[in-house]
């Protein structure tokens, strides 16, 4: 049987706090600082049966810290956690594993990890941006937009998906605001986009002014919490985020005129039964991160697939055919 590992991570307190009983009578902020001293550990399997004579397992690792405590504790502290969690999934037999959320955003982008693991990781931010681009793609074409004259805003696009969006946007597109924390990056990845197509690259300072006039959105940053006000938007725009905890605070229902895609949703085609705590998601839905590495398990690829912040374009279009052929699709919600 192909076995696989995913990494996991609780996104807030609550999460925390109604994974256990005994939690609730526990201070939130007593909770969160012990959280430090938590060991990595088995969450659930996962069960999957993609033909009659083939079955796949997956386990669940947690590495009990929130996002904002990932990237502000102590880095080394934080690699050891998440390379114990894939040595425990190694342990327990996956051949694969993939770095769920913010455990793919610590120090170098999963390099590190990858470096001082014996099993190959993967981030999963190949899958997760093909699934951003094909939503975003055809949501315009339903939408009838024009994309030649479409403006598109990146907010995080310094990052791993971010880059690698705005990289192969540059086909389709003609102006494009970037926007993330470090100006250094971005300069880079406008030298990179120029190489590709000679699109018109804006650099921005600003997260509000970037999307003010944009009719595409997709927002991937690494921050903990929500940075963009649904009023922001422009009337129109079709907004994507992808980021986990979300960025877009308010309620979407109150912008009919905005359409929202919650990025990087996957359907599967076949049934996935959880053994222990799921992961809160409708049934057979999986988030991309997680569906990139059961594609590798799938067509028993172990290898490392998508690893730190400049992954090159072409591995979109293999892990699209890759995705096509076992039947995934990219949910739209
Ligand atoms: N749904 C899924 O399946 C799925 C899968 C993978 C990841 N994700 C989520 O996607 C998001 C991005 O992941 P990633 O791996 O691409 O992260 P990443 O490589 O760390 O990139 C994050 C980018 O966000 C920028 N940023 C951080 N705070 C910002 C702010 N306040 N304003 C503007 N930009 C800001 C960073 O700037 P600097 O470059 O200057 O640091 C960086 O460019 C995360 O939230 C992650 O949890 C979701």
């Amino acid at each position: 049987m192909n076995t696989f590992g995913f990494i996991i991570h609780p996104l807030n307190i609550d999460d925390v706090v109604n994974s256990r009983k005994i939690f609730r009578i526990i201070p939130k902020w007593f909770l969160e600082r012990s959280l430090k001293w938590s060991k990595p550990f088995k969450v659930c399997e996962a069960h999957l049966m993609p033909t009659i004579d083939e079955k796949i397992k997956g386990y669940f690792i947690g590495v009990s810290l929130l996002p904002r405590q990932m990237l502000s504790l102590n880095e080394k502290l934080v690699l050891n956690k998440i390379i114990l969690a894939v040595r425990i999934a190694e342990i327990l037999g996956a051949k694969i594993v993939g770095l769920g959320g913010f455990t793919s955003i610590v120090g170098d982008k999963g390099i590190t990890i990858a470096n001082k693991s014996r099993v190959p990781v993967t981030s999963g931010n190949t899958y997760t941006a093909y699934a951003v681009l094909k939503a975003v793609l055809d949501m315009a074409k339903v939408k009838g937009k024009n994309l030649n004259r479409s403006t598109v805003a990146i907010i995080g696009g310094g990052g791993s998906i971010g880059s690698l969006c705005a990289r192969k946007l540059s086909f389709y597109i003609s102006r494009i605001f970037l926007t993330a924390r470090h100006r250094e990056k971005l300069e880079k990845l406008k030298e990179s986009i120029l190489k590709l197509n000679p699109i018109e690259v804006i650099i921005e300072d600003d997260n509000n002014r970037a999307i003010r006039d944009a009719d595409i959105v997709i927002v991937t940053t690494s921050s903990p919490q929500a940075i963009l006000n649904i009023n922001d938007f422009k009337s129109g725009a079709i907004v994507c985020d992808v980021s986990l905890p979300k960025n877009v605070r308010g309620d979407i229902n109150s912008r009919k005129d905005v359409t929202f895609i919650e990025g990087g949703l996957i359907k599967i085609p076949f049934d996935i039964k959880y053994i222990g705590l799921g992961i809160g998601l409708p049934k057979n839905t999986i988030y991309a991160c997680m569906a990139e590495t059961l594609l590798l398990c799938l067509e028993k690829r172990f290898e490392k697939f998508s690893l730190g912040d400049n992954i090159n374009i072409e591995k979109l279009e293999e892990i699209g055919r890759l995705s096509e052929r076992y039947g995934f699709e990219v949910v739209y919600q």
